[in-house]
């Protein structure tokens, strides 16, 4: 999308604007980072999977009525979405423990947790996107009580409706990364589901092998990367003929 102006150059995404100032132009590259970007290779069409499978998870959690950023993919690497200011807080659900939780608290990776835990991690790569609290939260105003209470629900109901989907498909969902951002609806403002939700920001073991399917292929040099995302999307009923 040379002709549109570039708002921002991520990780694994590029932002650009579009003649509508509410929308974006999101375009998935295929870089791999791990480790706050200690840890970077170039996958070929990474970026082409996960545009297909995040368009169909926002669009299954959009019939599941959880508001999000997806308005349509427009080709191979580019969804256009609503224009939203990011709340600067990765949300991070767990079901089981893995990654670096299992460091934190010294639990096996595996163990499934009594309840579903909900984490915040500030946006920040400079200081590794510290662990915060809700306190955190209010104190440096990232969000107010309110709003924290709204992303914990819709965390929760998002966790739900992406356990069911992925259990129909003999996928255990282990945990997510997520973020949410403000959009102005009339006079209110309205808090919707944003970024992406690809095998890069999911754990997800394969019920029977419990062979990993996402993103730890990469942090964990198991190879295998591009088959996995291949074997998610697949199962999720996506077509991959074009690629
Ligand atoms: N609907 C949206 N409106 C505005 N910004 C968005 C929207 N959806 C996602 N973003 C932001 O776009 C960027 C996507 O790029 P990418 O994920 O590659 O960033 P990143 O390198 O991971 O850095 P970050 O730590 O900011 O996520 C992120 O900063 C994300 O917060
Ligand atoms: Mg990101």
């Amino acid at each position: 999308m040379s002709e549109n102006k570039i708002l921002y150059e991520g990780k694994a995404k590029q932002l650009f604007a579009t003649e509508n100032e509410f929308e974006l132009i999101q375009f998935f590259k295929d870089d791999a980072t791990a480790f706050n970007k200690k840890k970077h290779e170039i996958i070929n069409s990474k970026g082409v999977l996960n545009n297909l499978i995040s368009e169909n998870i926002f669009k299954y959690l959009g019939s599941k009525n959880i508001p999000n950023h997806f308005i349509k993919r427009l080709n191979e690497r580019e969804q256009l979405i609503k224009k939203v200011e990011i709340i600067p807080i990765e949300v991070v659900v767990r079901n089981i423990a893995a990654g670096t939780f299992t460091q934190r608290f010294g639990i096996e990776e595996g163990k499934k947790l009594p309840e579903t835990l909900i984490e915040f991690n500030l946006k920040d790569d400079e200081h590794d996107d510290p662990l915060i609290s809700d306190e955190h939260i209010k104190v440096f105003k990232w969000a107010n009580q309110l709003e924290i209470n709204e992303i914990k629900l819709k965390a929760l109901s998002i966790n739900n409706h992406l356990t069911e989907l992925f259990n129909s498909i003999d996928i255990l969902l282990v945990d997510f990364k997520i973020e949410f951002g403000r959009t102005q609806s009339g006079n209110t403002k309205e808090i919707i589901l944003a970024d992406e939700i690809s095998p890069d920001s999911c754990r997800l073991w394969d019920k029977k092998s419990n062979e990993k399917l996402d993103k730890d292929r990469f942090r964990r040099n198991l190879g295998g990367l591009i088959e996995a995302y291949k074997e998610v999307a697949t199962r999720l009923g996506i077509d991959l003929s074009s690629i």
